[in-house]
């Protein structure tokens, strides 16, 4: 018997999205598969980075202009969750103030993504304390 590997791989993907749909919402699968801002800058002005209790890493990066965050790219070497969330705060920070995106809570992570089942929601969580992190990185270079 013969099988087509790529055949099998889509049949795959396919499936997996489907049982995804009925756990993730639209907005959580939209930032992880298509997922914005992923990378890293080649100038930044703070980085954070932090293992979560998961094991999961996620680092943010952000320029800043005037006390405004122009940029930010973030990479992580976690879940598909922690690509959404890394994905939508590096969405929702650019153009905040400083002062904007420190008061971003991941309760606020989560609203923009239409919610995350229960064992999912330490990713945001995990996502805003390395989003403070950088910016506690930042401020440490001006004083
Ligand atoms: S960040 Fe570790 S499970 Fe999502």
């Amino acid at each position: 018997m013969s099988v087509d590997i790529d055949e099998l791989a889509k049949r795959l993907e396919t499936q997996v999205l489907e049982d995804a749909k009925g756990v993730f919402s639209e907005m959580v699968l939209e930032y992880a598969y298509n997922p914005r801002n992923m990378g890293e800058l080649c100038y930044a002005d703070g980085v954070g980075k932090i293992t979560g209790t998961c094991g999961d890493t996620i680092q943010i990066q952000i320029r800043v202009e005037n006390e405004r965050i122009s940029e930010s790219r973030f990479i992580t070497d976690g879940c598909g969750t922690s690509i959404a969330c890394g994905s939508m705060l590096t969405e929702i920070v650019t153009d905040k103030t400083i002062e904007d995106a420190l008061a971003i809570t991941s309760e606020d992570l989560l609203r923009s993504l239409g919610g995350l089942p229960e064992e999912n929601v330490h990713c945001s969580v995990l996502a805003v304390d390395v989003l403070r992190e950088a910016i506690r990185d930042y401020r440490s270079t001006l004083s």
